[in-house]
Protein backbone atom coordinates (compact mmCIF):
# COMPACT_ATOMS: atom_id res chain seq x y z
CA UNK A 1 0.00 0.00 0.00
CA UNK A 2 3.25 2.36 0.25
CA UNK A 3 3.24 1.65 -4.05
CA UNK A 4 1.43 5.64 -4.64
CA UNK A 5 3.86 7.41 -2.03
CA UNK A 6 7.22 5.68 -3.95
CA UNK A 7 5.28 6.16 -7.45
CA UNK A 8 5.07 10.07 -6.22
CA UNK A 9 8.05 10.51 -4.66
CA UNK A 10 9.94 8.72 -8.11
CA UNK A 11 8.01 11.33 -10.00
CA UNK A 12 9.12 14.40 -7.89
CA UNK A 13 12.51 13.39 -8.33
CA UNK A 14 11.94 13.57 -11.76
CA UNK A 15 10.83 17.03 -11.69
CA UNK A 16 7.04 16.56 -12.13
CA UNK A 17 5.76 20.17 -10.70
CA UNK A 18 4.14 19.58 -7.07
CA UNK A 19 1.19 21.02 -7.44
CA UNK A 20 0.09 18.36 -10.02
CA UNK A 21 1.39 15.53 -8.44
CA UNK A 22 -0.86 16.82 -5.16
CA UNK A 23 -4.07 17.17 -7.17
CA UNK A 24 -3.18 13.47 -8.64
CA UNK A 25 -2.21 12.10 -5.40
CA UNK A 26 -4.75 13.62 -3.16
CA UNK A 27 -7.13 11.57 -5.17
CA UNK A 28 -5.41 8.29 -5.29
CA UNK A 29 -4.95 9.06 -1.26
CA UNK A 30 -8.00 9.52 -0.75
CA UNK A 31 -8.56 5.63 -1.69
CA UNK A 32 -6.32 4.62 1.36
CA UNK A 33 -6.72 4.28 4.76
CA UNK A 34 -3.57 5.95 5.88
CA UNK A 35 -4.05 7.07 9.27
CA UNK A 36 -3.40 10.72 10.11
CA UNK A 37 -0.79 12.43 12.57
CA UNK A 38 -2.83 13.37 15.96
CA UNK A 39 -3.84 17.11 15.67
CA UNK A 40 -2.71 18.72 19.07
CA UNK A 41 -5.57 20.76 20.15
CA UNK A 42 -3.03 23.62 22.40
CA UNK A 43 -3.84 27.33 22.49
CA UNK A 44 -0.74 29.40 20.94
CA UNK A 45 -0.92 31.07 23.90
CA UNK A 46 0.48 28.32 25.94
CA UNK A 47 3.29 27.67 23.43
CA UNK A 48 4.57 31.39 23.62
CA UNK A 49 5.03 31.00 27.55
CA UNK A 50 8.30 31.51 29.04
CA UNK A 51 10.20 27.95 28.01
CA UNK A 52 8.31 26.80 25.07
CA UNK A 53 9.42 23.01 25.66
CA UNK A 54 7.35 22.86 29.00
CA UNK A 55 3.90 22.85 26.87
CA UNK A 56 5.00 20.55 24.15
CA UNK A 57 5.86 18.14 27.15
CA UNK A 58 2.11 18.24 28.57
CA UNK A 59 1.32 17.67 24.89
CA UNK A 60 3.40 14.84 24.39
CA UNK A 61 1.75 13.09 27.15
CA UNK A 62 -1.67 13.41 26.15
CA UNK A 63 -1.20 13.03 22.13
CA UNK A 64 2.06 10.44 22.22
CA UNK A 65 5.45 10.54 20.58
CA UNK A 66 4.11 11.91 17.33
CA UNK A 67 1.82 14.84 16.84
CA UNK A 68 0.85 17.98 14.97
CA UNK A 69 0.52 21.05 16.34
CA UNK A 70 -1.20 24.26 13.59
CA UNK A 71 -1.10 27.66 13.92
CA UNK A 72 -3.31 29.69 11.43
CA UNK A 73 -0.60 28.63 7.82
CA UNK A 74 2.08 27.25 9.72
CA UNK A 75 1.98 23.59 11.33
CA UNK A 76 4.80 22.04 12.88
CA UNK A 77 4.94 17.88 13.93
CA UNK A 78 6.41 17.24 17.44
CA UNK A 79 8.07 14.12 17.48
CA UNK A 80 9.42 12.15 20.96
CA UNK A 81 9.62 8.53 20.10
CA UNK A 82 12.75 7.41 20.00
CA UNK A 83 12.40 4.93 16.72
CA UNK A 84 10.67 8.26 14.61
CA UNK A 85 13.60 10.23 16.06
CA UNK A 86 16.25 7.62 14.65
CA UNK A 87 14.46 7.77 11.48
CA UNK A 88 14.46 11.50 10.84
CA UNK A 89 18.61 11.59 12.22
CA UNK A 90 19.97 8.45 10.94
CA UNK A 91 18.11 5.94 8.74
CA UNK A 92 16.78 8.55 6.39
CA UNK A 93 18.78 11.26 7.38
CA UNK A 94 19.56 12.35 3.55
CA UNK A 95 15.63 13.55 3.33
CA UNK A 96 16.27 16.11 5.89
CA UNK A 97 17.33 19.57 6.03
CA UNK A 98 17.89 21.94 9.06
CA UNK A 99 15.05 23.95 7.77
CA UNK A 100 13.67 26.94 9.65
CA UNK A 101 16.89 26.72 12.01
CA UNK A 102 19.38 27.83 8.91
CA UNK A 103 16.61 30.42 8.22
CA UNK A 104 16.94 31.76 11.54
CA UNK A 105 20.82 31.53 12.43
CA UNK A 106 21.94 32.74 8.68
CA UNK A 107 22.69 36.02 9.78
CA UNK A 108 25.88 35.31 12.24
CA UNK A 109 26.43 31.40 10.93
CA UNK A 110 25.96 31.62 6.81
CA UNK A 111 26.57 28.49 5.49
CA UNK A 112 28.91 26.93 8.51
CA UNK A 113 28.72 23.61 9.63
CA UNK A 114 25.72 23.91 11.60
CA UNK A 115 23.27 25.23 9.91
CA UNK A 116 24.62 24.14 6.19
CA UNK A 117 22.89 20.94 4.28
CA UNK A 118 23.21 19.31 0.77
CA UNK A 119 27.10 19.40 -0.57
CA UNK A 120 28.07 22.18 1.59
CA UNK A 121 27.98 20.35 4.85
CA UNK A 122 29.30 17.01 3.69
CA UNK A 123 32.46 19.05 1.98
CA UNK A 124 33.01 21.15 5.27
CA UNK A 125 32.29 18.58 7.95
CA UNK A 126 35.04 16.20 6.14
CA UNK A 127 37.28 19.02 6.07
CA UNK A 128 36.60 19.85 10.29
CA UNK A 129 36.12 17.05 12.05
CA UNK A 130 39.89 15.75 11.13
CA UNK A 131 40.80 19.14 13.05
CA UNK A 132 39.13 17.75 16.49
CA UNK A 133 41.32 14.44 16.77
CA UNK A 134 42.60 12.83 19.45
CA UNK A 135 45.54 14.67 20.15
CA UNK A 136 43.76 17.81 20.10
CA UNK A 137 41.06 16.99 22.42
CA UNK A 138 44.21 15.82 25.01
CA UNK A 139 45.79 18.86 24.43
CA UNK A 140 42.95 20.81 25.53
CA UNK A 141 42.68 19.17 28.80
CA UNK A 142 45.66 21.52 29.94
CA UNK A 143 43.53 24.57 28.29
CA UNK A 144 40.38 23.49 30.26
CA UNK A 145 42.28 23.35 33.39
CA UNK A 146 44.05 26.95 33.13
CA UNK A 147 40.83 28.80 32.31
CA UNK A 148 38.65 26.98 35.05
CA UNK A 149 41.71 27.89 37.60
CA UNK A 150 40.83 31.68 36.79
CA UNK A 151 37.81 31.02 37.52
CA UNK A 152 38.80 29.53 40.74
CA UNK A 153 40.82 32.73 41.47
CA UNK A 154 37.69 34.13 40.79
CA UNK A 155 35.74 32.37 42.87
CA UNK A 156 38.74 32.03 45.55
CA UNK A 157 38.20 36.53 46.09
CA UNK A 158 34.25 36.20 45.93
CA UNK A 159 34.62 33.39 48.81
CA UNK A 160 37.46 35.38 50.73
CA UNK A 161 34.97 38.52 50.40
CA UNK A 162 31.68 37.04 51.70
CA UNK A 163 30.28 37.72 48.37
CA UNK A 164 27.72 35.66 46.56
CA UNK A 165 28.18 34.73 42.67
CA UNK A 166 25.93 34.16 40.00
CA UNK A 167 27.47 31.25 38.20
CA UNK A 168 25.48 31.40 34.74
CA UNK A 169 27.30 34.14 33.43
CA UNK A 170 30.54 32.90 34.84
CA UNK A 171 30.51 29.61 33.34
CA UNK A 172 29.71 31.30 29.96
CA UNK A 173 32.80 33.48 30.45
CA UNK A 174 34.76 30.45 31.17
CA UNK A 175 33.56 28.52 28.29
CA UNK A 176 34.04 31.38 25.85
CA UNK A 177 37.82 31.68 27.11
CA UNK A 178 38.16 28.00 26.07
CA UNK A 179 36.70 28.23 23.22
CA UNK A 180 38.27 31.41 22.00
CA UNK A 181 41.40 29.68 22.28
CA UNK A 182 40.39 26.14 21.01
CA UNK A 183 38.74 27.42 17.73
CA UNK A 184 40.92 30.08 17.24
CA UNK A 185 44.09 30.88 19.41
CA UNK A 186 42.07 33.88 20.67
CA UNK A 187 42.03 35.12 24.37
CA UNK A 188 39.04 36.73 25.05
CA UNK A 189 40.43 36.22 28.49
CA UNK A 190 36.38 37.26 29.04
CA UNK A 191 36.60 36.32 32.88
CA UNK A 192 38.50 39.55 33.59
CA UNK A 193 38.09 41.50 31.08
CA UNK A 194 35.14 43.43 29.24
CA UNK A 195 36.36 44.26 25.77
CA UNK A 196 34.43 45.50 23.15
CA UNK A 197 34.77 42.24 21.30
CA UNK A 198 33.16 40.09 24.62
CA UNK A 199 30.42 42.22 24.27
CA UNK A 200 29.63 41.65 20.42
CA UNK A 201 29.58 38.06 21.32
CA UNK A 202 27.24 38.80 23.58
CA UNK A 203 24.95 40.83 21.60
CA UNK A 204 25.13 38.51 18.43
CA UNK A 205 24.26 35.86 20.84
CA UNK A 206 21.42 37.64 22.71
CA UNK A 207 20.00 38.24 18.76
CA UNK A 208 20.24 34.43 17.14
CA UNK A 209 18.33 33.65 20.72
CA UNK A 210 15.58 36.35 20.17
CA UNK A 211 15.01 35.50 16.44
CA UNK A 212 15.05 31.92 17.62
CA UNK A 213 11.90 32.29 19.44
CA UNK A 214 10.29 35.94 17.71
CA UNK A 215 6.51 35.42 16.36
CA UNK A 216 7.35 38.00 13.76
CA UNK A 217 11.02 38.17 11.90
CA UNK A 218 10.98 42.15 11.85
CA UNK A 219 14.62 42.14 11.11
CA UNK A 220 13.62 41.59 7.41
CA UNK A 221 11.08 43.97 7.39
CA UNK A 222 12.65 47.01 4.63
CA UNK A 223 14.00 49.78 5.87
CA UNK A 224 13.23 48.94 9.59
CA UNK A 225 16.14 46.65 9.37
CA UNK A 226 18.67 49.68 8.44
CA UNK A 227 17.16 51.75 11.05
CA UNK A 228 16.21 49.57 13.89
CA UNK A 229 18.74 51.06 16.94
CA UNK A 230 18.75 47.18 17.77
CA UNK A 231 19.72 45.68 14.15
CA UNK A 232 22.56 48.16 13.65
CA UNK A 233 23.79 47.58 17.29
CA UNK A 234 23.99 43.75 15.82
CA UNK A 235 25.72 45.03 12.64
CA UNK A 236 27.62 46.20 14.42
CA UNK A 237 29.11 43.65 16.49
CA UNK A 238 28.93 41.16 13.76
CA UNK A 239 31.31 43.41 11.51
CA UNK A 240 33.72 43.36 14.88
CA UNK A 241 33.73 40.22 14.70
CA UNK A 242 34.51 39.44 11.32
CA UNK A 243 37.00 41.74 11.84
CA UNK A 244 38.46 40.33 14.85
CA UNK A 245 38.39 36.81 12.49
CA UNK A 246 39.68 38.44 9.83
CA UNK A 247 43.00 39.16 11.58
CA UNK A 248 43.43 35.83 13.17
CA UNK A 249 43.09 34.01 10.22
CA UNK A 250 45.89 36.28 8.95
CA UNK A 251 48.08 35.64 11.77
CA UNK A 252 47.84 32.15 11.41
CA UNK A 253 48.55 32.10 7.43
CA UNK A 254 51.46 33.48 8.82
CA UNK A 255 52.70 31.23 11.06
CA UNK A 256 51.76 27.78 8.56
CA UNK A 257 53.65 29.93 5.81
CA UNK A 258 56.65 29.58 8.04
CA UNK A 259 56.30 25.89 9.36
CA UNK A 260 58.42 23.74 7.72
CA UNK A 261 56.38 20.77 9.23
CA UNK A 262 54.33 18.35 6.46
CA UNK A 263 50.77 18.41 7.27
CA UNK A 264 49.67 14.75 8.19
CA UNK A 265 46.39 13.06 9.96
CA UNK A 266 47.49 13.91 13.34
CA UNK A 267 48.99 17.59 12.64
CA UNK A 268 48.79 19.72 15.66
CA UNK A 269 50.80 23.08 16.05
CA UNK A 270 52.10 22.88 19.96
CA UNK A 271 52.49 26.63 19.87
CA UNK A 272 49.03 27.02 18.58
CA UNK A 273 46.71 23.98 18.49
CA UNK A 274 44.24 25.41 17.81
CA UNK A 275 41.10 24.48 14.61
CA UNK A 276 41.70 27.16 13.01
CA UNK A 277 45.27 26.49 12.50
CA UNK A 278 44.60 23.23 11.21
CA UNK A 279 42.54 24.08 8.60
CA UNK A 280 44.79 26.31 6.92
CA UNK A 281 47.73 23.34 7.23
CA UNK A 282 44.79 21.53 5.36
CA UNK A 283 45.00 23.72 2.74
CA UNK A 284 42.14 25.56 3.96
CA UNK A 285 41.27 28.69 1.82
CA UNK A 286 42.21 31.75 3.51
CA UNK A 287 39.63 34.27 1.77
CA UNK A 288 36.55 32.17 2.10
CA UNK A 289 33.58 33.30 3.38
CA UNK A 290 32.81 29.78 4.27
CA UNK A 291 36.10 29.18 6.70
CA UNK A 292 34.70 32.29 8.33
CA UNK A 293 31.20 30.94 8.62
CA UNK A 294 32.40 27.48 10.20
CA UNK A 295 34.82 28.94 12.71
CA UNK A 296 31.21 31.71 13.93
CA UNK A 297 29.71 28.02 14.28
CA UNK A 298 32.21 26.44 15.98
CA UNK A 299 32.26 29.89 18.23
CA UNK A 300 28.45 29.70 19.17
CA UNK A 301 28.45 26.14 19.38
CA UNK A 302 30.77 25.25 21.58
CA UNK A 303 30.17 28.03 23.88
CA UNK A 304 26.61 28.75 25.13
CA UNK A 305 26.09 24.99 25.29
CA UNK A 306 28.70 23.63 27.32
CA UNK A 307 28.05 27.13 29.61
CA UNK A 308 24.36 25.89 30.33
CA UNK A 309 25.45 22.43 31.16
CA UNK A 310 27.61 23.88 33.96
CA UNK A 311 24.95 25.73 35.02
CA UNK A 312 22.15 23.27 35.21
CA UNK A 313 24.49 20.56 36.86
CA UNK A 314 25.41 22.96 39.55
CA UNK A 315 21.74 23.50 40.08
CA UNK A 316 20.82 19.53 40.51
CA UNK A 317 24.12 19.09 42.33
CA UNK A 318 22.87 22.01 45.05
CA UNK A 319 19.85 19.86 45.95
CA UNK A 320 21.71 16.18 45.93
CA UNK A 321 24.12 16.84 49.02
CA UNK A 322 24.71 12.88 48.66
CA UNK A 323 25.73 12.82 45.04
CA UNK A 324 28.09 15.97 46.34
CA UNK A 325 29.98 13.27 48.24
CA UNK A 326 30.40 11.09 46.35
CA UNK A 327 31.73 13.22 43.79
CA UNK A 328 34.15 15.00 45.92
CA UNK A 329 35.44 11.30 47.01
CA UNK A 330 36.23 10.67 43.79
CA UNK A 331 38.01 13.72 42.45
CA UNK A 332 39.87 13.50 46.09
CA UNK A 333 41.29 10.27 45.26
CA UNK A 334 41.48 10.50 41.94
CA UNK A 335 43.17 14.09 41.57
CA UNK A 336 44.63 15.00 44.82
CA UNK A 337 45.22 18.40 44.34
CA UNK A 338 46.69 18.01 41.33
CA UNK A 339 45.33 19.31 37.43
CA UNK A 340 43.72 16.69 35.75
CA UNK A 341 44.84 15.08 32.38
CA UNK A 342 44.17 12.98 29.90
CA UNK A 343 44.51 9.68 31.63
CA UNK A 344 42.20 11.28 34.58
CA UNK A 345 38.96 11.38 31.98
CA UNK A 346 38.65 7.71 32.25
CA UNK A 347 38.99 7.18 36.20
CA UNK A 348 36.53 10.29 37.13
CA UNK A 349 33.81 7.94 36.42
CA UNK A 350 31.83 9.06 38.25
CA UNK A 351 32.07 12.92 37.20
CA UNK A 352 31.39 11.75 34.09
CA UNK A 353 28.09 10.01 35.04
CA UNK A 354 26.95 13.52 37.09
CA UNK A 355 27.17 14.90 33.58
CA UNK A 356 25.26 12.28 31.66
CA UNK A 357 22.68 12.51 33.99
CA UNK A 358 22.48 16.96 33.96
CA UNK A 359 22.91 16.50 30.01
CA UNK A 360 19.77 13.85 30.45
CA UNK A 361 17.23 16.42 32.51
CA UNK A 362 18.83 19.47 30.52
CA UNK A 363 19.86 18.38 26.91
CA UNK A 364 20.79 21.43 25.15
CA UNK A 365 19.99 22.49 23.08
CA UNK A 366 16.05 21.06 24.19
CA UNK A 367 14.55 20.38 20.45
CA UNK A 368 16.34 19.47 17.24
CA UNK A 369 15.01 21.21 13.97
CA UNK A 370 14.40 19.61 10.70
CA UNK A 371 12.55 19.92 7.49
CA UNK A 372 11.65 16.75 4.85
CA UNK A 373 13.26 17.33 1.72
CA UNK A 374 11.07 14.80 0.27
CA UNK A 375 7.77 12.49 1.34
CA UNK A 376 8.26 10.32 3.89
CA UNK A 377 6.75 7.84 6.64
CA UNK A 378 7.03 7.87 10.06
CA UNK A 379 5.69 5.23 11.74
CA UNK A 380 2.35 4.73 10.27
CA UNK A 381 2.07 8.12 9.07
CA UNK A 382 2.90 9.40 6.13
CA UNK A 383 4.48 13.01 5.67
CA UNK A 384 4.92 15.57 2.79
CA UNK A 385 7.69 17.64 1.44
CA UNK A 386 8.62 20.73 3.13
CA UNK A 387 7.24 19.86 6.51
CA UNK A 388 8.92 21.16 10.03
CA UNK A 389 9.63 18.89 12.55
CA UNK A 390 10.95 19.49 16.15
CA UNK A 391 12.84 16.00 17.77
CA UNK A 392 12.00 17.34 21.26
CA UNK A 393 15.02 15.93 23.49
CA UNK A 394 13.61 17.02 26.58
CA UNK A 395 10.33 14.84 26.12
CA UNK A 396 12.96 11.55 25.11
CA UNK A 397 14.79 12.21 28.52
CA UNK A 398 12.25 12.84 30.48
CA UNK A 399 9.60 10.52 29.01
CA UNK A 400 7.96 8.62 31.88
CA UNK A 401 6.97 5.69 29.24
CA UNK A 402 11.35 5.71 28.93
CA UNK A 403 12.59 6.23 32.11
CA UNK A 404 12.49 5.25 35.45
CA UNK A 405 11.98 8.13 37.87
CA UNK A 406 12.33 9.93 34.50
CA UNK A 407 12.81 13.66 36.71
CA UNK A 408 15.10 12.26 39.61
CA UNK A 409 18.47 13.66 38.91
CA UNK A 410 20.25 9.78 39.87
CA UNK A 411 23.37 9.33 38.27
CA UNK A 412 23.93 6.15 39.93
CA UNK A 413 21.09 4.94 36.88
CA UNK A 414 23.92 4.72 34.93
CA UNK A 415 26.78 1.96 36.75
CA UNK A 416 30.31 3.40 36.60
CA UNK A 417 31.87 0.22 34.98
CA UNK A 418 29.06 0.30 32.77
CA UNK A 419 29.41 1.66 28.94
CA UNK A 420 28.84 5.48 28.47
CA UNK A 421 25.70 6.23 27.82
CA UNK A 422 25.18 7.58 24.22
CA UNK A 423 22.19 7.76 21.66
CA UNK A 424 23.46 4.46 19.78
CA UNK A 425 23.64 2.45 23.07
CA UNK A 426 19.92 3.82 24.77
CA UNK A 427 18.40 3.10 21.21
CA UNK A 428 17.95 7.05 20.62
CA UNK A 429 16.03 7.78 23.81
CA UNK A 430 19.07 9.94 25.13
CA UNK A 431 20.68 11.75 22.47
CA UNK A 432 22.94 14.77 24.12
CA UNK A 433 24.71 14.91 21.22
CA UNK A 434 22.46 14.30 18.61
CA UNK A 435 22.55 11.58 16.35
CA UNK A 436 23.82 10.31 13.00
CA UNK A 437 25.31 11.34 10.57
CA UNK A 438 24.58 15.52 12.07
CA UNK A 439 25.87 14.35 15.68
CA UNK A 440 27.90 17.18 17.57
CA UNK A 441 31.83 17.24 16.06
CA UNK A 442 32.05 18.55 19.92
CA UNK A 443 31.19 15.88 21.98
CA UNK A 444 34.30 14.18 23.33
CA UNK A 445 35.84 18.17 23.56
CA UNK A 446 32.72 19.09 25.55
CA UNK A 447 32.39 15.83 27.72
CA UNK A 448 36.30 16.47 28.94
CA UNK A 449 35.34 20.39 28.86
CA UNK A 450 32.39 19.92 31.34
CA UNK A 451 34.33 17.18 33.65
CA UNK A 452 37.75 18.87 34.00
CA UNK A 453 35.74 21.99 34.62
CA UNK A 454 33.27 20.24 37.50
CA UNK A 455 35.82 17.88 38.58
CA UNK A 456 38.47 21.42 39.82
CA UNK A 457 35.63 23.46 41.29
CA UNK A 458 34.20 20.51 43.49
CA UNK A 459 37.54 20.38 44.53
CA UNK A 460 38.47 23.27 45.58
CA UNK A 461 34.74 24.89 47.20
CA UNK A 462 31.58 23.56 48.45
CA UNK A 463 28.49 25.57 46.41
CA UNK A 464 25.20 26.53 47.85
CA UNK A 465 22.47 27.98 46.64
CA UNK A 466 22.64 31.76 48.36
CA UNK A 467 20.16 33.06 51.04
CA UNK A 468 17.77 34.90 49.26
CA UNK A 469 18.32 33.68 45.43
CA UNK A 470 15.83 34.58 42.82
CA UNK A 471 13.94 31.11 41.91
CA UNK A 472 15.76 29.30 39.31
CA UNK A 473 13.85 29.03 36.71
CA UNK A 474 14.01 27.90 32.64
CA UNK A 475 13.84 30.15 29.62
CA UNK A 476 15.08 29.49 25.93
CA UNK A 477 16.49 30.62 23.24
CA UNK A 478 19.03 27.65 21.91
CA UNK A 479 19.58 26.43 24.72
CA UNK A 480 18.41 26.72 28.51
CA UNK A 481 18.87 29.51 30.21
CA UNK A 482 17.96 30.36 34.10
CA UNK A 483 15.36 33.32 34.24
CA UNK A 484 17.07 35.24 36.83
CA UNK A 485 20.87 33.70 37.16
CA UNK A 486 22.53 31.02 39.64
CA UNK A 487 22.91 32.53 42.64
CA UNK A 488 25.44 30.77 44.84
CA UNK A 489 27.34 31.04 47.88
CA UNK A 490 30.80 29.66 47.43
CA UNK A 491 33.04 28.10 50.41
CA UNK A 492 36.73 27.14 50.35
CA UNK A 493 36.48 23.63 50.74
CA UNK A 494 39.86 22.72 51.88
CA UNK A 495 40.14 24.82 55.30
CA UNK A 496 43.53 25.76 56.34
CA UNK A 497 45.08 23.60 58.44
CA UNK A 498 44.21 24.81 62.15
CA UNK A 499 47.41 24.48 64.32
CA UNK A 500 47.82 24.15 68.10
CA UNK A 501 51.14 26.05 68.80
CA UNK A 502 52.67 26.18 72.11
CA UNK A 503 55.10 28.78 73.45
CA UNK A 504 58.42 27.60 75.39
CA UNK A 505 57.51 30.36 78.08
CA UNK A 506 53.90 29.33 78.74
CA UNK A 507 51.96 26.45 78.65
CA UNK A 508 48.94 28.93 77.04
CA UNK A 509 47.31 27.76 74.10
CA UNK A 510 47.31 29.90 71.03
CA UNK A 511 45.71 28.68 67.49
CA UNK A 512 46.92 30.22 64.30
CA UNK A 513 45.56 30.28 60.60
CA UNK A 514 48.18 28.89 58.29
CA UNK A 515 47.04 30.40 55.02
C1 LIG B 1 25.98 19.73 16.56
C2 LIG B 1 25.17 19.43 21.33
C3 LIG B 1 29.55 21.31 22.21
C4 LIG B 1 30.23 21.90 17.47
C5 LIG B 1 25.41 19.45 17.78
C6 LIG B 1 24.14 18.78 17.97
C7 LIG B 1 23.90 18.72 19.31
C8 LIG B 1 25.03 19.32 19.97
C9 LIG B 1 22.68 18.13 20.00
C10 LIG B 1 23.23 18.23 16.86
C11 LIG B 1 22.35 19.31 16.30
C12 LIG B 1 21.33 18.77 15.32
O1 LIG B 1 21.34 17.59 14.98
O2 LIG B 1 20.49 19.56 14.86
C13 LIG B 1 26.28 19.94 21.97
C14 LIG B 1 26.42 20.02 23.41
C15 LIG B 1 27.65 20.54 23.66
C16 LIG B 1 28.29 20.79 22.38
C17 LIG B 1 25.37 19.57 24.44
C18 LIG B 1 28.32 20.84 24.98
C19 LIG B 1 28.10 20.18 26.09
C20 LIG B 1 30.14 21.56 21.01
C21 LIG B 1 31.48 22.06 20.83
C22 LIG B 1 31.67 22.25 19.49
C23 LIG B 1 30.45 21.84 18.83
C24 LIG B 1 32.47 22.33 21.95
C25 LIG B 1 32.88 22.73 18.73
C26 LIG B 1 34.09 22.48 19.01
C27 LIG B 1 29.12 21.39 16.83
C28 LIG B 1 28.94 21.43 15.39
C29 LIG B 1 27.72 20.80 15.12
C30 LIG B 1 27.17 20.40 16.41
C31 LIG B 1 29.91 22.05 14.38
C32 LIG B 1 27.10 20.57 13.75
C33 LIG B 1 27.54 19.25 13.18
C34 LIG B 1 26.91 18.95 11.83
O3 LIG B 1 25.80 19.40 11.55
O4 LIG B 1 27.56 18.23 11.06
N1 LIG B 1 25.94 19.76 19.02
N2 LIG B 1 27.41 20.42 21.39
N3 LIG B 1 29.55 21.43 19.78
N4 LIG B 1 28.04 20.77 17.41
FE1 LIG B 1 27.79 20.49 19.38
Amino acid sequence: SGFPSVLRNGLSKLGFPREILELLFNWVDGNEDYPKIPEAKGSISAIRSEAFFIPLYELYLTYGGIFRLTFGPKSFVIVSDPSIAKHILKDNSKAYSKGILAEILEFVMGTGLIPADGEVWRVRRRAIVPALHQKYVAAMIGLFGQATDRLCKKLDDAASDGEDVEMESLFSRLTLDVIGKAVFNYDFDSLTNDTGIVEAVYTVLREAEDRSVAPIPVWELPIWKDISPRQRKVKGALKLINDTLDDLIAICKRMVDEEELQFHEEYMNEKDPSILHFLLASGDDVSSKQLRDDLMTMLIAGHETSAAVLTWTFYLLSKEPSVVSKLQDEVDTVLGDRYPTIEDMKKLKYTTRVINESLRLYPQPPVLIRRSLEDDMLGKYPIKRGEDFFISVWNLHRSPHLWEDADKFNPERWPVDGPNPNETNQNFRYLPFGGGPRKCVGDMFASFETIVAVAMLVQRFNFQMALGAPPVEMTTGATIHTTQGLKMTVTRRIKPPIMPVFNDDSTEETTIMLD
